[in-house]
């Protein structure tokens, strides 16, 4: 058995910056599906927020009221406090590590303007900030690679927690096929996103949810799932991210009649009001008949910006139009659709990255989670762009400092390997067993779609029953679904399998959950419930796998502490 004082799973934003934090102290491993630097953080493009010293009218409380407004007042605000407060000397500690930020002409690191925040501090690399970022880390984690062991292409089957305590995890080795059981005396989740579970998504191929799903099989409920972001500029019917720097650097969104539409929605902020603003409004032009050419895409038109000034701030846009579409947004404009690209929903933390249970706070001993996959909640019902980087470097550090702390209480617990292989071994045999004549793919595209069509952008009870008895019956069919490829060297097959069998699971977990929100809020909009409810629904969701495999629906009370919830206006 493999044993480790700390395992962390993703090798992310979140989860380098934890293990530099404990890696001086502790036995370190880092167990990632995919090559480190491969990880989905370093596809973020446009910034990475802070209240910077240089920027003369900023402060933490701005940026605080401004994220607690984005997220439509779902986000605790004695998180989001924390994150702010810590969010200059996160970026400091990042330059200091050697990250490449773009300048001002006097050598500061250079700040712009991203959706939703009323002053330009979103601190850039160009438009490769992630990369940037994730490069920098992964530099960091290598001068320590005596401290820190790096499992690289095992991929997380399951969780394993008994009786409120975490011990470890159960990994495949996909060079090999080999099931291990890590031993922990603390395990930190950083698994990232999820949203492959949709046709059009930015994220990686690897964002199949694979933590949050063996912590929900765990016992660990999952909290806000129904809050899904779509960013409103992914390339048209690829869904690739055209980072929002291009509206923060003074891009337009023009409908087929020619306008710049977001005149309608959002008056005072137009092209940089929120996400879930933005992207109702597009997709509200392109249901009305205003895509262009009546289709379902329109413009992001940054002909107007120069060629210099494409080239020098914004060349990764550019370098994917030419890519991907044909299109040079120097020359023309890109078509573009909103894009699943964020899930606001995840693993419950508090704000040290220890994961809780219930309403009542109560924690999972040494089990810890940071970055995407967890809901700390810092964005609530709608995040800010370049909220998100921030949130994995300060709690990814903050989830380490807390591990740091806790560390001599903690103890290794004894694990029953046969089990936990095992149980592991017969999820893989229900696979490879199954008898019938389903096919993987068409089962994956029949979620893609119907996630698409019914819980997107605009969602009601009938398009979400619809979805719910669509999704039940995928995973009925998923079970006579069969493989072709046995061996155990890189079985991509199999992976995909149980990649789309999470997928399958946590996507029923957002449909159950936007179902029984009977409002509209941020990224939820209910065409059936179009207003937002304080009344009945300021309050966070918490889905929990029942013992008959029914989701059970709880709820906690949101933190309010400076900014009483008030109507939304951009
Ligand atoms: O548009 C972007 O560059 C994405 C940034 C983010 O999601 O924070």
């Amino acid at each position: 058995m493999v044993t480790h004082d700390v395992i962390i799973v993703g090798a992310g934003l979140a989860g380098m910056r934890a293990a530099l934090e404990v890696c001086g102290s502790l036995d370190t491993a880092i167990v990632s599906k995919v090559y480190p630097t491969r990880s989905h953080s370093g596809a973020a493009q446009g910034g990475v927020a802070a209240s910077l010293a240089n920027s003369s009218d900023d402060s933490w409380e701005i940026h605080m009221y401004d994220t607690v407004k984005g997220s439509d007042f779902l986000g605790d605000q004695d998180a989001i406090e924390m994150m702010v407060k810590d969010a200059p000397e996160a970026i400091i500690e990042m330059e200091h590590m050697g990250c490449i930020f773009s300048r001002t002409g006097d050598g500061k690191i250079a700040q712009r303007y991203f959706g939703g925040h009323s002053r330009p501090r979103a601190c850039y690399a160009a438009d490769r900030t992630g990369h940037a970022l994730l490069h920098s880390l992964s530099e960091q984690v290598m001068r320590n690679a005596s401290k820190i062991k790096i499992y690289s292409e095992w991929y997380i089957l399951s969780l394993i927690v008994h009786d409120n305590i975490c011990k470890g995890v159960v990994a495949y080795d996909i060079k090999n096929g080999r099931l291990e059981v890590l031993r922990g005396k603390a395990v930190i989740f950083a698994t990232g996103g999820y949203g492959r579970a949709f046709r059009i998504t930015s994220n990686a191929f690897a964002s199949t949810g694979d933590g949050i799903v063996a912590a929900y099989r765990a016992g660990i409920p999952l909290e806000d799932m129904e809050f899904v972001q779509f960013h409103p500029t992914g390339l048209y019917e690829q869904g690739i991210l055209i980072s929002e720097a291009a509206r923060g650097e003074g891009g337009y969104l023009i409908n087929g009649k020619g306008e710049r539409f977001m005149e309608r929605y959002a008056k005072s902020m137009m092209e940089l009001a929120p996400r879930d603003i933005v992207s109702r409004s597009e997709q509200t032009e392109i249901n009305e008949g205003r895509g262009i050419d009546g289709k379902n895409f329109i413009y992001l038109d940054l002909r107007h910006l120069s060629r210099e000034k494409i080239m020098e701030r914004l060349p990764q846009v550019r370098q994917l139009g030419i890519d991907f579409i044909g299109i040079d947004c120097i020359e023309k404009p890109l078509p573009i659709q909103p894009t699943v690209h964020y899930s606001m929903g995840g693993i419950p933390t508090d704000r040290d990255g220890q994961v809780i249970i219930n309403d009542k706070g109560t924690k999972v001993t040494g089990f810890y989670a940071a970055g995407e996959c967890s809901c700390v909640s810092v964005h609530g019902a709608n995040r800010l762009g370049t909220n998100s980087l921030l949130d994995a470097l300060v709690f990814g550090r903050r989830a380490g400092q807390s591990v740091l702390e806790s560390a001599k209480d903690f103890q290794l617990h004894d694990v029953n390997e046969d089990t936990e292989i095992t149980s592991a071994k017969t999820e893989i045999n229900t696979i490879f067993n199954a008898s019938g004549n389903e096919n993987m793919n068409n089962i994956r595209n029949g979620l893609k779609d119907i996630m698409m069509s019914e819980c997107g952008i605009f969602r009601n009870r009938e398009g979400l029953e619809l979805c719910l008895n669509k999704i039940k019956g995928l995973q009925d069919r998923f079970k006579k679904a069969k493989i072709t490829d046995r061996s155990k060297v890189f079985n991509t097959d199999l992976i995909e399998s149980i990649e789309l069998r999470h997928m399958l699971e946590y996507s029923e977990v957002i449909i159950v959950s936007a179902l029984a929100r009977e409002e509209s809020r941020g990224s939820h909009a209910r065409t059936d419930f179009s207003k937002r409810d304080d009344v009945k629904w300021l309050k966070h969701t918490l889905a929990y796998k029942g013992d008959d495999g029914e989701i059970e629906l709880k709820y906690k009370p949101v933190a309010i502490t400076r900014y009483q919830p008030e109507e939304r206006k951009y």
